[in-house]
Order: C-alpha cells, then structure tokens, then sequence
C-alpha cells in the first residue's frame, strides 16, 4: 500500500511531545515524515529537520513558508501535526484546513471556545479531518474500557472518577522559573492552568470510555503556592448526558505522584481501573465475584483492543505506541476517504475537534464555577446545547 506523507509544525529538538509524534507517525509504516517546520528559530527548524531526514527543501523555517512550500505540491501531505505551544495551534490548524490539509492538532486546540467552534466548522465546511491529540485514548486497553461499557459488561454506568494529579510544579521556588510561571499566567496561559493542561485529558477520557458527554460542572479551584493567579488543583463534580455522575481530581502540586492519570468505572454489575504507568493491566471487578486482572495482548479481547495491539502479552507497550493507534486511526479514516469507501469502525474512534471543542467549553465551564465558589454551570459548547 502506498505510504501517506505526513508533516510536523513544533517539535523541535529537545521539546517534550515532538519525539512522541515522531514516533507514533513512523511506527505502523503508514506515514512517511516528508515536510516540517519544527523550530520557532527557522534556522535551528530547518537544521534540525534535515538531520531527521527531510529534504532540505521541505525542512522549512517557518509554519506560513510550509504552507506556501506544500500546498500546490502534487505530492504534498496528507496530514499535518501541530505541536506548537498552545496559544499558536487555532491560527495554524485553522489556515492549513483552509487550505485543504487535514489536521491532527495538540491539545488544547483553542484558546477560547468561539475559536473551538469555528474550528469545528472549518473541518465540516472543507470536508477535512481535523482531530485533537488525546493521546493516552489511543491505548489498547483504554479501547478495551470503552468497548466492555459499550457491550454492556457494567450494566448502566453510575459513577466515574477521573484523576490527573502529578506533583512536578510542587516546588514554590519555582515562583521564579520560566519554563513553569508562564503556565499560572493568564496572559500566556489563558482561564485555567491545570485544568486546561492535564483535566482535559482526564475529562475526555471519561467521556471517551463511558460515551457519554459532560453537561454542567461544579468546580473548586486553587492555588495551592499563592502566588500563583491561576490554579494548581481543582476538583470537579460532573453531570454526564446519560445520566453518570462524574468525579474529577487534577493537580500539579501532588509530591510524589509522577504521571498521575487514572480512570475508575462503575456501573450496576461491575467495576473498572486503568492507570496510564501499568497501561498493560486492566482491574475488572464483576459484582460478586472475585476481582481479575485483564492483560493486553490476552486472547478474546474485543476488536478494539485487539488492533492496538502490537507486541505479544507480557511484553511491555507505553505512550508513543497508544500515540501510534490514532496515526493508525487517522491513517485508515484518510485512506478510507481517498477511495471512499467506509472506515473500519475499530479504528474510528481518533479524537475529533468537537471533542476538542467541548474541553474548551469544559475549561471555561470550570473557571467560572471556581470563581463562583462552586456553582452549578452548563459545560456545553453553545453550538451542542
Ligand atoms: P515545548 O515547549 O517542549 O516544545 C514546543 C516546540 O514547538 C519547540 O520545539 C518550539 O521551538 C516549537 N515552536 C514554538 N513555536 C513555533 C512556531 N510558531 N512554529 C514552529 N515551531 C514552533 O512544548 P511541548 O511540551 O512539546 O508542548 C507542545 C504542545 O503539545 C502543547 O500544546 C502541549 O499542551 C501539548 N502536549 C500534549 C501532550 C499530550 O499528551 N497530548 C503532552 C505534552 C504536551
């Protein structure tokens, strides 16, 4: 089969998430890494790409000079990565739609929720994917929660409770650290910190298990070091369409803790737990019986988790291959358009910029209701309500 080409905006040499997408892209032998402008310092973009093995002329030192460069390309990309710092990604995602690319954005792909929502339009009015990086949705097992609560393995689901609690900005002398004190600033980071970097995860991964979508939110929000403005920690009580009570814990002052991602589910005749550091095991607690530890890569799992899975049981699988499952995702989705014909719908299940969209919704949902000791608010994107 005819590999697609894929590009790269951020993600320069020594950032956090670049290598992860390299990775994920390259994994599966769907994409090959063709065009990127990786660097906010064009030379050190353009140097950086070559030695990663673009051609010098798609190695490019800026995201408007890449668009320039590909779009009347004949063998242009298919599928561009933003992976930019969060205030960039709505003007970049938005001009590469525009222009005919489909898109996997980071999160969070907004800033504000009308720019969520003329986002969501743009990849409809162009008929172009646009998805979002809810990266950990991509593990095997997470596949394996969402397709035993959609058979029914639970019963009706009650309660879910999300955490996303790491303890690296715990440090108050970090008051003074650059790389740190941007994120507690409104002007750089926008209504929320935490929330908005780590809870969205947690938020989507609730929704994304249980298929269900939040509708109104009671936050307490603080900061826990005072000097910051925006919040450290919050807790979150949630109220879901299908009628699930949803609880969720973020924080980044939780010493001790290092990643932090967690998922409990429980519904009428049975309990679920993952955590993203054993992502391999999965506690599946049937109502009255004794509590088992699901594997993955066991036999008989379902379809969803069955094609996520690469290496053979017992052998350890982690982050940059659940990143690999979307590209995979989004491989099939592009692949299924080009000859239209339907995607397969294991692999239909990448995150979507209206989920990226209801995040936003979420955040600012979650600032007011912090500024207002908690009230009770409709967590909705206008556009869904
Ligand atoms: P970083 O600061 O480590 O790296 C950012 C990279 O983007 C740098 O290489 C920088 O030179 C480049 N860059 C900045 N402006 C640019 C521009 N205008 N054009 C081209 N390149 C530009 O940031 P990090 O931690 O890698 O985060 C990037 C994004 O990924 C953020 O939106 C963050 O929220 C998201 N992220 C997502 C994760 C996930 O699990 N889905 C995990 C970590 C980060």
């Amino acid at each position: 089969m005819k590999k697609l080409k894929w590009g790269m905006i951020g993600g320069g040499e020594g950032s956090q998430i670049g290598p992860a997408h390299r990775l994920g892209a390259g994994l599966d032998g769907a994409f090959d890494f063709a065009a990127a402008a990786l660097d906010h310092r064009p030379e050190e973009g353009r140097a950086y790409g070559q030695r990663l093995g673009l051609a010098a002329d798609r190695a490019y030192g800026d995201w408007t000079e890449m668009l320039e460069g590909e779009r009347n390309r004949a063998d242009r990309v298919d599928l561009v990565t933003v992976a930019t710092p969060n205030a960039t990604h709505f003007e970049i995602t938005k001009r590469f739609l525009e222009a005919g690319f489909h898109v996997l954005c980071e999160k969070p792909m907004t800033m504000t929720v009308e720019e969520g929502e003329e986002i969501v339009k743009i990849a409809k009015t162009k008929g172009k994917i646009c998805a979002v990086n809810y990266g950990y949705s991509g593990y095997s097992l997470v596949r394996h929660m969402k397709a035993m609560v959609a058979r029914g393995d639970l019963g009706k689901i009650r309660l879910v409770k999300a955490e996303f609690a790491h303890g690296h900005h715990a440090d108050a002398a970090d008051a003074d650290n650059p790389r740190v004190r941007w994120r507690y600033d409104p002007a750089q980071a926008g209504v929320s910190a935490q929330f908005a970097d780590c809870g969205i995860h947690a938020l989507h991964m609730a929704s994304f298990v249980i298929g269900q979508e939040v509708e109104r939110l009671s936050a307490d929000t603080v900061s826990c070091i005072e000097s910051r403005v925006l919040e450290d920690d919050a807790m979150v009580n949630m109220r879901f369409d299908g009628g699930t009570v949803g609880r969720l814990w973020t924080s980044s002052v939780a010493i001790g803790r290092q990643h932090g991602l967690t998922l409990q589910v429980f519904g009428e005749t049975g309990g679920l737990r993952w955590s993203q550091e054993q992502p391999n095991q999965l506690y599946w607690m049937p109502l009255g019986e004794r509590l088992q530890v699901i594997e993955r890569g066991e036999d008989n799992l379902s379809p969803e988790a069955d094609r996520t899975s690469r290496v053979t049981i017992g052998h350890a699988e982690g982050m940059p291959l659940a990143f690999a499952n979307i590209y995979s995702d989004l491989a099939e989705a592009i692949r299924a358009e080009k000859a239209g014909r339907p995607i397969d719908p294991a692999a239909d299940l990448y995150p979507r910029a209206e989920d990226g969209l209801r995040s936003m919704a979420a955040v600012f949902a979650v600032a007011e209701s912090g500024a207002t000791d908690g009230a009770w608010v409709d967590a909705r994107p206008p556009m869904f309500r």
